[in-house]
């Protein structure tokens, strides 16, 4: 199972070479631990390292493509200061992205940047929202027809402690094991849950697959506790990329994480048959979009 995180030594957020071992683990569903690479905070930004700067309705801080921030409590002056932190990660993790995947370069579509100041442990959610459970993530009122959700997580912790998490078996075993056991999809269901506007668009075959093995993980408690996993701790300073669609992944414990997400068609990436769609595709020989 150790072979699912590759470690990656690079301090630099401008990685100098691309290489093909790295490309093809990741769109394998692997993850990729940077130990060296921090994402530093000027002095001043220190004072935003405490649950005190989140407005209690959010559960994150994030801000969106077009530079407008959301959830963050404080004046004018410390919001723009929070975007200009905030800012900075998304302007590091897509250089990132650049220089290890280029061919990402042209066609990643940018989902906002979330700053997370909470400390994990302290959520109380139902089991389906909890992320302290494995999963892959879905979500259900935005179906993405196989788009891919590719992020960069930092964890910024100021007292060394790190971002526990647990990383899971590659995608296609979870799908031979939850796909026996899922629903099947109903079209005429997918078209009530649009009418409702519980969806977005047309929750797809994919969609509802997606969100079966999302739902199939994290209701199987012996699958939680027994499953093929490995328990990872992201050093405070250190940065991790995976297909969050496709590596399945628990956080344990922690507490201020940078993340960034990253949109990409799966006809794009460098193996296209790697991608979640074509395994699903694959497995259950029907078109799913
Ligand atoms: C998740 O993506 O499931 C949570 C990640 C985290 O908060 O570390
Ligand atoms: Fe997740």
């Amino acid at each position: 199972m150790d072979q699912q995180i590759l470690q990656i030594d690079s301090a630099d957020w401008h990685v100098s070479h691309p290489n093909q071992t790295w490309i093809s683990a990741l769109e394998a569903g692997k993850l990729l631990y940077f130990p060296k690479l921090t994402f530093k905070l000027t002095p001043e930004e220190r004072r935003f390292l405490t649950p005190a700067v989140l407005d209690p309705k959010s559960r994150n801080i994030s801000l969106n493509a077009d530079g407008e921030l959301k959830g963050a409590l404080g004046d004018a002056a410390e919001q723009v200061a929070l975007a200009e932190m905030v800012g900075r990660f998304r302007m590091q993790a897509q250089d990132l992205i650049a220089s290890l995947l280029p061919a990402y370069s042209e066609i990643v579509r940018l989902a906002p940047t979330s700053f997370r100041p909470m400390q994990v442990e302290t959520r109380a959610q139902s089991w389906r929202a909890d992320d302290k459970r494995m999963h892959v993530d879905a979500f259900p009122s935005r179906p993405n027809y196989g788009e891919r959700i590719l992020r960069v997580f930092a964890n910024l912790n100021p007292d060394g402690e790190a971002r526990v998490w647990r990383v899971g078996e590659p995608f296609e075993d979870v799908a031979k094991r939850f796909l026996p056991k899922a629903k099947a999809y109903s079209r005429w269901q997918a078209q009530v849950l649009k009418a409702l506007h519980i969806t977005k668009s047309l929750r797809s075959e994919y969609d509802h697959l997606m969100l079966q093995l999302h739902d199939g993980m994290k209701s199987d408690l012996a699958y939680q506790s027994n499953g093929p996993q490995v328990t990872m701790p992201f050093a405070a300073g250190s940065v991790w990329v995976c297909f969050s669609d496709q590596t399945p992944h628990a956080v344990m414990s922690g507490q201020y994480m940078m993340e960034q997400t990253l949109h990409l068609p799966p006809t794009k990436q460098y193996d296209p048959s790697a991608s979640p769609l074509a395994i699903l595709t694959r497995l259950t020989g029907r078109n799913l979009i």
